[in-house]
């Protein structure tokens, strides 16, 4: 039996079955009866598995006390205070790269669908509407304005998939990078020259709520909305408030402040279009993120240097 783990999370089966190969994998119970089993269990857990959007909570930490690492399945890390970790010993590792290709290209249907409607035609269809209409004309797409707030490797990603929809690009993020693109550094100013602003920056104390209600003022009643990063860093209420109120044109959204739980009022809205945080959600993605938070714990068990620590 290898070393005993918990897991946190959900994994595709065949992680689950690589993972139960080389651990004694304990599955994290019910709510009810979780102080039962931290009493009984907690002693020799040596790893966590958890996700981007669980993390783990420092009080779980604490009482875990032979925890050596926590392997996030997937990319975010906002829901881990680092620091906490580092004191207690306690090594992070995630699963960057593999999925940035998926999220990019979630990013763009998502403007694709916003724009151009596609829930609403796929159901008029659904409905033998068809050839009744009047269907509402759309708007187009390509040759817009983009904005991407925050130029990481998902940012980077989205820019070269827009490249292909003329247009220009503009982004905004701490620093300018060696690209081509025009820089901005305060969001409002960059949203105030975008049509469709894509949010794609990392969680945290600097970028909680920082897409406000002067960013999405700023973006317009024709401008459209994309999040596929985290729902902290979109001020949420301003942001149903504007769309409501017709202040905003649209928005695609993948994540949510409080998932999964999602605005009553946003449902109701026909300019909107809402994903349960899918981004990175390809069979090929999630394997790929498998089997890298496996190769972060063999490495970590082995004594070897970890493929893609956080602390
Ligand atoms: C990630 O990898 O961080 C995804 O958003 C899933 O949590």
């Amino acid at each position: 039996m290898g070393p005993k783990l918990l897991q946190l999370c959900t994994l595709l089966p065949s992680t689950h079955d690589k993972l139960a190969a080389h651990y004694e994998v304990h599955q994290w119970p019910a709510e009810a009866a979780r102080e039962e089993w931290l009493r009984d269990n907690a002693s020799g857990v040596r790893a966590v598995v958890t996700g981007g959007h669980l993390g783990i909570t420092n009080e779980m930490i604490d009482r875990l006390p032979d925890l050596g690492i926590v392997a996030i399945n997937g990319v975010g890390y906002d829901r881990v205070d680092l620091d906490h970790a580092k004191a207690a010993g306690v090594r992070l590792t995630n699963t960057p790269d593999v999925l940035t290709d998926d999220v990019a290209d979630l990013a763009v249907a998502l403007m694709l669908n916003v724009m151009r409607r596609l829930p609403a035609a796929d159901r008029h269809v659904r409905d033998g509407l068809w050839p009744h209409g009047p269907q509402a004309l759309t708007r187009r797409a390509s040759g817009r304005r983009y904005g991407i707030v925050g130029l990481g490797r998902i940012g980077h990603a989205i820019a070269e998939r827009l490249a292909g929809f003329g247009g220009r690009i503009a982004y905004s993020g701490p620093n300018r990078k060696p690209v081509d693109h025009d820089y901005h550094a305060d969001v409002a100013a960059l949203a105030a020259k975008s049509d469709v602003l894509f949010v794609a920056t990392a969680a945290s104390a600097a970028t909680r709520a920082l897409i406000d209600r002067a960013v999405l003022d700023a973006l317009g009643p024709e401008g459209v909305l994309i999040n596929v990063a985290r729902g902290s860093v979109i001020d949420e209420d301003a942001l149903v408030a504007a769309l409501a109120e017709g202040r905003l044109g649209g928005a695609g959204l993948d994540v949510f402040v409080d998932e999964p739980h999602v605005p009553e009022t946003l449902l109701g809205l026909e300019n909107v279009v809402l994903a349960p945080h899918v981004g990175s959600a390809t069979r090929e993605t999630r394997e790929a993120m498998g089997n890298l938070m496996l190769d972060n714990l063999d490495a970590f068990f082995a004594g070897r240097p970890l493929p893609t620590p956080v602390v």
